[in-house]
This record gives C-alpha cells, sequence and structure tokens, in this order.
C-alpha cells in the first residue's frame, strides 16, 4: 500500500513535554510542525513521573502562553531540607538566591500542553506504531508510521527533532561512528510510591541515612509522593504497604521525632537511573533534545527544566535557520544547548553521591559524606550553589517575553 506523504518544515518525534512544547514556541514564530508519538494521550497521562518546575519553566509556560494553570494549582517551594543524622537543615532559596521552584507533576505539565497544542491547531498525533526516521543526512528526512487506525503514514520535513527519550528510535537511527556517548551507571535505584495521606513536610526532604537515601515530596493535601533507595533489580511486588511504610520510617526517624504519616500506598514502581549524554545533539538534518539526548539522575529534578530548556534554544535556532535559509546555523543548537546540560549532569550526580549509600562504601566514605553535607549547609557558599543549581542557575536572569 502507497503512504499518504504529508509535509511539515518541522518533523517532530516524541509527544511528551520537549516535542510539545517546541511544536508550540514554532507555531510562535509561524512554523509548522506534525508531533507523532507511539503512546496514547491517556497512557502518557497515567504515568507519574517528576514534580518539580525551575521559575523559568514556569516562566516559559506562562509567558509563552501555553497555560498559567501551574499559578493556580502549582505550589511555590522557597526551599527544601537536607537531612542527614536525623536532622534536617533548611536551604532557604529565596534568602540565597530570590528564586523559588514550583511542586507541578509533569503530567500536568503534557496535560496544558497538549491542551494548548489541540486549541491552536497543532498537528500531534498520538498511538502511532512503527516509527522510523530516514533520510537523515538529506536536506527531506522523513519520518513513516502507522497511525492509530492502521493506515501507513510519511511526514516529510526539512528538519527532524528527536525527542522520543531515552529509549526512543532517533538517537539509535544515529551511526556509532557518528556520535559519543558519556555516561555513567548507579549500583542503585529509586522506589516510588504514590499514598494516600496528608504531607509530612512543607517542603521536600532529601533525606541521607545508614539505611540509604528517601526523599519526601507531596502532590496535594491527600497524594504524597515518596522515593527510597533500592536495589536496582528490586521487584515492587515484593514490597508489602507495611514494610514500604517501615522502611520510609526508618529512614528519615531522627532525635527530632520527624515521622511520617501514612495511608494506603496507591502506586509502586522501581526507577532505574543513570547519567547520560549523547554528543553531538546533531546528525545531519536531525536535532535532538530532552531525553532522547541525555538522561540525568532524578536527584535534582532536572531532566523535564533540561527538556524545557533544550526545546527554546532549538525553538530559536530553528527559527534563525529557517529564516535565513542557512541550515549550517544548526550547528548553534548542541554547543548552547549543551553548556547548561554539563552543569545539570554536575549538579544531578553531585547530589546523587552525596545521598546515597554506595554497596561496599567505607566508613571513610560515609565520613566524606558526611563532610558534604556540612559544606553545604554550614557554608553560605555550599548552600548558595546548591540553592541556584536547584532553581536553575542562570536561566532565571532571561525574560521570554515576546522572545520566545
Ligand atoms: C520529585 C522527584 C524528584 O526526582 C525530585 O528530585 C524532587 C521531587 C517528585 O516527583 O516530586
Amino acid at each position: 500500500m502507497p503512504s499518504a506523504v504529508t509535509r511539515t518544515t518541522v518533523g517532530i518525534v516524541g509527544a511528551g513535554p520537549a516535542g510539545l512544547m517546541l511544536s508550540h514556541l514554532l507555531a510562535r514564530r509561524g512554523i509548522d510542525s506534525t508531533v507523532v508519538d507511539h503512546r496514547t494521550r491517556e497512557e502518557i497521562e497515567s504515568t507519574h513521573r517528576a514534580g518539580i518546575l525551575e521559575a523559568g519553566s514556569v516562566r516559559l509556560l506562562t509567558e509563552t502562553g501555553v497555560s498559567d494553570r501551574v499559578l493556580r494549582d502549582g505550589r511555590p517551594h522557597a526551599g527544601i531540607e537536607l537531612r542527614f543524622q536525623g536532622t534536617s537543615h533548611r536551604i532557604d532559596f529565596q534568602h540565597l538566591v530570590g528564586e523559588s521552584v514550583w511542586l507541578y507533576p509533569q503530567t500536568d505539565v503534557f496535560v496544558d500542553l497538549a491542551d494548548a497544542r489541540e486549541r491552536d491547531g497543532g498537528d500531534v498525533r498520538f498511538g502511532v506504531t512503527g516509527t522510523r526516521v530516514v533520510d537523515l543526512t538529506t536536506e527531506r528526512p522523513g519520518i513513516l508510521f502507522r497511525d492509530a487506525e492502521g493506515a501507513q503514514r510519511e511526514v516529510r520535513c526539512d528538519i527532524l527533532v528527536g525527542a522520543d527519550g531515552a529509549h526512543g528510535v532517533c538517537r539509535s537511527a544515529v551511526p556509532e561512528a557518528a556520535r559519543t556517548l558519556f555516561y555513567h551507571e548507579y549500583p542503585f535505584a529509586w522506589f516510588g510510591v504514590l499514598v494516600e495521606a496528608p504531607p509530612s513536610a512543607a517542603e521536600l526532604v532529601y533525606t541521607h541515612s545508614g539505611r540509604g537515601f528517601a526523599l519526601i515530596s507531596q502532590r496535594t493535601e491527600s497524594v504524597q509522593r515518596m522515593y527510597f533507595q533500592c536495589d536496582p533489580d528490586e521487584d515492587p511486588a515484593a514490597w508489602s504497604e507495611d514494610r514500604i511504610w517501615t522502611e520510609l520510617q526508618a529512614r528519615v526517624r531522627g532525635a527530632d521525632g520527624f515521622a511520617l504519616k501514612e495511608g494506603p500506598v496507591t502506586d509502586r514502581s522501581v526507577l532505574r537511573f543513570r547519567s547520560l549524554v549523547c554528543e553531538p545533539m546533531r546528525y545531519g538534518s536531525m536535532l535532538l533534545a530532552g531525553d532522547a539526548a541525555h538522561t540525568v539522575p532524578p536527584t535534582g529534578a532536572k531532566g523535564l527544566n533540561l527538556a524545557l530548556s533544550d526545546v527554546r534554544v532549538l525553538a530559536q535556532v530553528v527559527g534563525n535557520a529557517m529564516s535565513t535559509r542557512n541550515r549550517a546555523l544548526l550547528d548553534d543548537y548542541g554547543p548552547r544547548a549543551l553548556r547548561r546540560v554539563w552543569r545539570a549532569q554536575h549538579f544531578s550526580y553531585w547530589m546523587t553521591s552525596m545521598l546515597h549509600r554506595v554497596p561496599g562504601s567505607t566508613d571513610f566514605d560515609v565520613r566524606r559524606q558526611l563532610g558534604a553535607l556540612r559544606s553545604v549547609v554550614d557554608s553560605t557558599a555550599g548552600s548558595a550553589y546548591l540553592a541556584e543549581s536547584y532553581t536553575g542557575g542562570e536561566i532565571h536572569h532571561h525574560t521570554f517575553a515576546g522572545r520566545t
């Protein structure tokens, strides 16, 4: 059967936050795009992901007209707590760097973006199958797929963007000789739970303990999100509600009497993690964005924020390349995005290493970790580094209005 062929300027694989935000920003510049994703909208909406937005990400959503729902349904957090040796230490972001982050789950960011694309007549196709990207070294690359009804389709474009996540088809389509992968594996993972209980703390609590890391996060007045370090091969089914609460309570316990408010566990999953960067972020007419180009461990909540900052740069670069008809300008994207990517790689690695129990670590290693935590909480420079990186580093100096 012949394929139905359509044309667009930018073909985007992946309708997560990176792909949809890019499509939105391009539309504001008068550049048309088509987005495809193998997941259905319902599947994406029922996947639990991280929950922290930098102020710059919030401004990108609100000032470019995606939605201002984050300002009503999200909550500003002006700091976090670092907890070790049974004591909490507050890192006051507002005091240190004059910024807050926002608790607003990635699922809500996705819903806002998908709604905005629908409202503005964007071309987004969910539930496609058999996606392939072809002719990447030509000026007419293509996306081949079957649509949700099973019909073979072909989208031809000037520029193709791979925003299809860490396990997508786009990065794998780059020949090994044309890219370098930089990566680091960690000998642990996170066990993530959603629980029906009132909040146990007003802000996020990042906890170092002899039993390993734990993170107490929030969602609503009646639903909380918590994580604890586990073995990468841990089986979620092996953890009863009782066992989960016993472990979490043991990790946060301390002389101050801090204890978690318990309730039914409604969702449990194991998040494996690693650090990875693919360079360059361009192969011929294809550019990679978000998790397709780089993965960070979840400690520090940079993944979604990096994806959004990638596509902010990408939309500008594509805009410049199209308006000057100069494809060589596409080379500006990677180096500009990578500055921020590697800063975030370092920050996520640093937070992870400081807070997790490494199998086989010595007493020296643990004492040194506590020294690292002391160097944060007892030093204004140390806590300012954490505050600046957590809230978004340099991005808050930019203003998006009218430019993005
Ligand atoms: C959440 C996840 C993170 O990885 C993090 O660092 C902070 C919060 C969350 O899901 O709430």
